[in-house]
């Protein structure tokens, strides 16, 4: 099955990618991850897009489609590809086409998580995650069970995205309106877009998208 977890900035895609892979051995293709590796490794990828990134702003198609069918690649056709935060643009959309149809894949469902907006500046900016596992938390609505330490892999560091302060976050959901959400009608007219609630505790998003996928 391949999936596209669409949403603003903050919609909670990363965190419910995550908990499809757990429950359903799909693999998660996050754009983001996939390019903050890249900053981190400082790659040429990586030394270009940092400055795009912290604006807020969009890397280019390309790059962003090159990165998606690498990954694809390397993981081999059997597996269950969950899209998240790709594609973004409309170019992009199509870039995904040729891309699936080149792995003999198809796309199954494009699932929207449906959140109040003004909410999302408050879960970004009180995100944080384990800097050694990734696991993801918030300073208000997921703290670890014990302070200060991880609950997947007990370690006691976590970062925060230098992404996600209130200005450049502003950024980001203007980049979602004006070239993410109009890319929604191509899928619409295919028949495969589910809405979700994603304002819904995490657990009952979860038990929506499980819903959705069971219908297949
Ligand atoms: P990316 O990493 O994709 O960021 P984003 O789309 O802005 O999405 P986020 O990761 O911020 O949010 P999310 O929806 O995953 O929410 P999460 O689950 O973490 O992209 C970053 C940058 O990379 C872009 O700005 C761009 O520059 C570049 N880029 C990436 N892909 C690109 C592409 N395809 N083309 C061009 N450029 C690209 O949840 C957020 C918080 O809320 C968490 O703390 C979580 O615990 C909490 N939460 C989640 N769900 C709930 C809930 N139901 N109730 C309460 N709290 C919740």
């Amino acid at each position: 099955m391949n999936i596209i977890l669409l949403g603003p900035p903050g919609a909670g895609k990363g965190t419910q990618a995550t908990r499809l892979v757990e429950h359903h051995g799909m693999r998660q293709l996050s754009t983001g991850d996939m390019l903050r590796a890249a900053v981190k490794a400082q790659t040429p990828v990586g030394l270009k897009a940092k400055a795009i990134m912290d604006r807020g702003e969009l890397v280019s198609d390309e790059v962003v489609s090159a990165l998606i069918d690498a990954e694809l690649t390397a993981m081999g056709d059997h597996v269950g590809a969950i899209f998240d935060g790709y594609p973004r643009t409309a170019p992009q959309a199509g870039q995904l086409d040729e891309i699936l149809a080149g792995h003999g894949r198809k796309l199954d469902h494009v699932i929207e998580l449906e959140v109040d907006e003004d909410a999302l500046v408050d879960r970004i900016t009180g995100r944080f995650t384990c800097a050694n596992c990734g696991e993801g938390y918030h300073d208000r609505y997921k703290l670890p069970a014990v302070e200060g330490v991880c609950d997947r892999c007990g370690s006691t560091e976590f970062k925060r995205r230098p992404d996600d302060n209130e200005e450049t976050v502003r950024t980001r959901m203007a980049e979602y309106r004006a070239k993410t959400a109009p890319i929604l009608p191509i899928y619409e007219a295919r028949g495969i877009v589910s809405r979700v609630d994603g304002m819904a505790p995490i657990g009952e998003v979860t038990a929506a998208i499980e819903g959705i996928l069971a219908k297949r």
